[in-house]
Order: structure tokens, then sequence, then C-alpha cells
């Protein structure tokens, strides 16, 4: 069974709660879930293999750690997903970012693939996939197959909001993967949306309604 780590850090959680405000706009939100993606990377990272170097500071020479083996990748669920990108890449320059373009069928629930663009060796990537909302687990258990199919072994999912019924799903389907996620929150409402949660993720921060 994977784990579920819950990054609850008063900064994340405070800056949450004005996310999931209604009246915070477009501008502050997009802010908001950049500056919260930064602070959840720093965790996501945490188990990252290190190894020793010799460099020389000023003074003399010595032993220092370096990040070592395999490199990483990003992988947004469009379009949402999106919004967390810059925030983990300012911290880890060196990663490759993916594009897997999903949305949910508003009749289904079931999630429509419309697009994907990987780096050309993302197997031997390791993946953080990254998407704020986790409702069903239709869009997220379907990408983490979709890199599945194309040989990739080492994936963890980072969400900012889930709900009970979609950390579930990952889990029952993917039990290799972790997930990284800031709340749980009650349940889902009768059109599968996020209950309180912070409403449609990718309108409120791209506009579009
Ligand atoms: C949202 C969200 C997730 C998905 C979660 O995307 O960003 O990808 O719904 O729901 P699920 O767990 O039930 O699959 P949406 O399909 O609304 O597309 P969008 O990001 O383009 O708005
Ligand atoms: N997608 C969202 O953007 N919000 C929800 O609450 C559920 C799915």
């Amino acid at each position: 069974m994977s784990t579920v780590h819950v990054i609850d850090h008063p900064l994340i959680q405070h800056k949450l709660t004005l996310m999931r405000n209604k009246e915070t706009g477009c501008k502050d939100f997009r802010d908001l879930l950049e500056e919260i993606s930064t602070l959840m990377a720093y965790e996501v990272t945490r188990n990252l293999p290190l190894e020793e170097i010799e460099i020389e500071t000023p003074i003399c020479k010595c032993k220092s750690k370096v990040i070592t083996g395999k490199k990483l990748g990003i992988v947004p669920i469009l379009r949402a997903g999106l919004g967390m990108v810059d925030g983990i890449v300012r911290l880890v320059p060196a990663a490759k970012v993916g594009h897997i373009g999903l949305y949910r069928d508003p009749q289904t629930l079931k999630p429509v693939e419309y697009y994907c663009k990987l780096p050309p060796d993302v197997e031997e990537r390791e993946l953080i996939i990254v998407d704020p909302m986790l409702a069903t687990g239709g869009s997220s258990t379907a990408a983490i197959q979709f890199l599945k199919d194309r040989g990739c072994s080492s994936i963890k999912l980072m969400c900012l909001i889930g709900a009970p019924e979609g950390i579930r799903a990952v889990q029952e389907i993917h039990p290799d993967v972790d997930i990284y996620i800031a709340a749980i929150d009650e349940r889902l409402n009768e059109h599968s949306y996020i209950v309180p949660g912070l409403g449609d993720a990718g309108d409120r921060l791209f506009g579009t309604k």
C-alpha cells in the first residue's frame, strides 16, 4: 500500500485557506498555488539520494554533498497541473517537464486524453505527477497508468486537495505510488466536486468562468 504524506505545514495551510476563499481572484490564486508547490516540493524531494564530491572552498578542500541518482521529471496534468510546475522547477531547475492533457467528461466523469508530450528518456526519470485536485481519482490514476505503459516505474503524485474516494482509488490501483497532499477534505458532492474544496481549479487558475 502506498503512503499518503499530508504536508500540513502552517505556511501551506494558511495559503490553502486563501485559495479556498471564493473571493480570491485569479492572480492571487495562481501565485498561491505556485508558492504552495514550492513548499510541497521541499517535502516531495526529501529522500533524493546524495553523494559526496570534493570541492574547494576559499579556505580549503573538502567533501560536500550533491544530489545524485535518477534525474527528475515533472508531469503536470493539464490544465490545472500547469499551475504547480514553476514552483517546483524553481527548486530543481534541471528537471524536465512532460505534459499530459486530460479532462474529466462532465457526463461520464471519465478522463479523456487530448495531449501528451514527454521527455524522450522519461522511463529513466523519477517522476512527480502534479495536479491540484484529486477528486474521483480518475484523472490521476489514468495519468499514472499512461506513464507506466511507457515504461516509467518511479512515480509520485503531488496534489493540493484530495477527497477520500480519490486517495483510495490511487492506493488501490497504484499501490506503488506515494501521494503527497496538503489537505484531505470531507467528501465529493453529487457532481463529484470536492467538498469543501476550492471549486474548479482550472477555471480559477485561468479565469475561464
Ligand atoms: C480537474 C483537476 C483534475 C481532475 C480531478 O481537471 O485538475 O485533473 O479534475 O478530478 P478526478 O479526480 O475526478 O479525475 P478538469 O478535468 O476539470 O480539467 P481542467 O484542469 O482542464 O479544468
Ligand atoms: N476538479 C476540480 O477542479 N475541482 C474539484 O473539486 C473536482 C474536480
